[in-house]
């Protein structure tokens, strides 16, 4: 039977997580694709740390460029993350002829014209299902199980950590800093917990769905994006009053203007399926022009889950590895025309406006004026506190409206003497799974 050689760049939670699973599956991975999988380096960054998997010493090296460039590894498996080192590995390998797989989302989405376009070129494997979603097989759904169908629109949460934090806050009352730290100390958070709560994990991850969904290169700083730092506990509270929870989404659908992308703290109606999405769970609502609605859910991170879909890509290229020509197709669409990505004040969308203003007459119908002056129409309002004098919050609900307008407003809302502080705004999304 064919062994096929693989060297591990890293050896954190994922790392470990594929050296166990390649252990624990050996038997029935060589059964289903007839070729056995052997780990024969793993590039570390101490040889000296104390591990929970343990693997034999000689395997071990802090030397990742040695592993590239031997010859008798047959695929690099690139799990160290970050742009700079991952990318001079990865090119170097695909420059060799090597097979790569990889679940580095930022690499992907910053330099993934490059990167793709090296694999075309050498006619290697380059695989990236752990990049988005974890476990969830998302990158497979979309290259082959709808692959019969033109992709109008994804709705997801495919950031677990803020995912995590939102539903602590909404469950359980906690404030947004109790909760990230509740979720550090889950191991959801990025070493850099700025990357997931400013909503740039996210980001990465749409770019490459938008990529391989919509057919195109896509600059991912043209994917607008917001995080949840600045979601306070009332704005969940006075979300739920009116019948909606907030989540973090990644946006993208076919607009008018080309195809509107964003991440974005989201007003979900509470029984909109994405709003059900819990915890540190991941979940991507699909369209498909044949298919209607497909949703896929599971775990977005996570040592084993993550280490599923990196076996899942070696596997493919176990069982494909002569016949290259399906994918190339594909990953040639995705890189050789260019995507249009509407601007973000082109869009039209519902809003939820908080402000923080002084309480006394006239204070709602100053505000809906200048509301009004911008064709914006309110659907809902509520004040709760009725204190003459003080600050209070004041919500109120918008019918649609371009995006560019209420920015507009609040500018000239946010300088009204009797409001206090800078309104919130977060977009309200309506729809259920068809
Ligand atoms: N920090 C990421 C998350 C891990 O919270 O989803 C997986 O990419």
């Amino acid at each position: 039977m064919q062994t096929i050689k693989i060297g591990l760049l890293g050896f954190g939670q994922i790392g470990s997580g594929c050296y166990t699973l390649l252990k624990m599956r050996s038997r029935d991975l060589a059964q289903q694709c007839g070729v056995r999988f052997q780990v024969k380096k793993i590039a570390v960054r101490n040889l000296r740390k104390k591990r929970q998997v343990k693997v034999p010493a000689g395997l071990l090296t802090t030397d990742a460029m040695s592993i590239v460039r031997d010859p008798d590894i047959d695929i690099v498996v690139e799990l160290i993350g970050g742009v700079t080192d991952a990318r001079k590995l990865v090119r170097e390998a695909l420059l060799r002829g090597k097979h790569v797989v990889t679940a580095n989302k930022a690499l992907l989405a910053e330099h993934g014209d490059e990167i793709f376009e090296l694999a075309c070129r050498r006619k290697s494997w380059l695989l990236f299902e752990a990049s988005v979603g974890g476990g969830i097989p998302v990158i497979k759904a979309l290259r082959e199980g709808l692959v019969a169908n033109r992709i109008d629109s994804i709705h997801s949460i495919i950031n677990g950590t803020s995912n995590y934090i939102l539903t602590r806050m909404s469950e359980d009352h906690m404030d947004f800093s109790e909760a990230l730290k509740l979720a550090q100390a889950k191991g959801y958070a990025e070493a850099d917990p700025r990357l997931d709560i400013e909503g740039i994990d996210a980001q990465h991850k749409l770019a490459i769905l938008v990529r391989f969904a919509f057919g195109g290169r896509v600059k991912f700083k043209d994917i607008h994006c917001e995080g949840i730092a600045t979601i306070r506990k009332e704005d969940i509270e006075f979300a739920e009053e009116f019948g909606y929870r907030i989540k973090l989404l990644a946006i993208a659908k076919r607009g008018h203007t080309g195809i509107e992308a964003r991440v974005q703290p989201t007003l979900l109606p509470k029984e909109h399926i994405l709003a059900n999405v819990n915890g540190a769970f991941n979940a991507v609502l699909l369209r498909g022009d044949a298919v209607g609605d497909v949703l896929l859910y599971g775990r977005g991170a996570g040592s084993l889950p993550t280490a599923s879909a990196v076996v899942s890509d070696l596997v493919d290229i176990a069982k494909r590895g002569t016949d290259r020509f399906a994918d190339l197709t594909l990953v040639m669409r995705a890189i050789r025309s260019e995507l249009r990505v509407a601007s973000i004040s082109t869009i039209l969308s519902r809003y939820y406006l908080r402000f923080h203003i002084t309480d006394q007459p006239g204070v709602l119908s100053k505000i809906s004026h200048v509301l009004g002056k911008y064709g914006i129409s309110i659907s809902d309002c509520v004040q709760k506190i009725r204190s003459q004098g003080s600050v209070v919050p004041l919500i109120l609900l918008t019918h649609e409206a371009p995006e560019r307008s209420v920015r507009e407003a609040i500018g000239v809302i946010d300088r009204l003497r009797v409001v206090r502080g800078p309104s919130q705004v977060i977009r309200i999304e309506s729809g259920s799974p068809q």
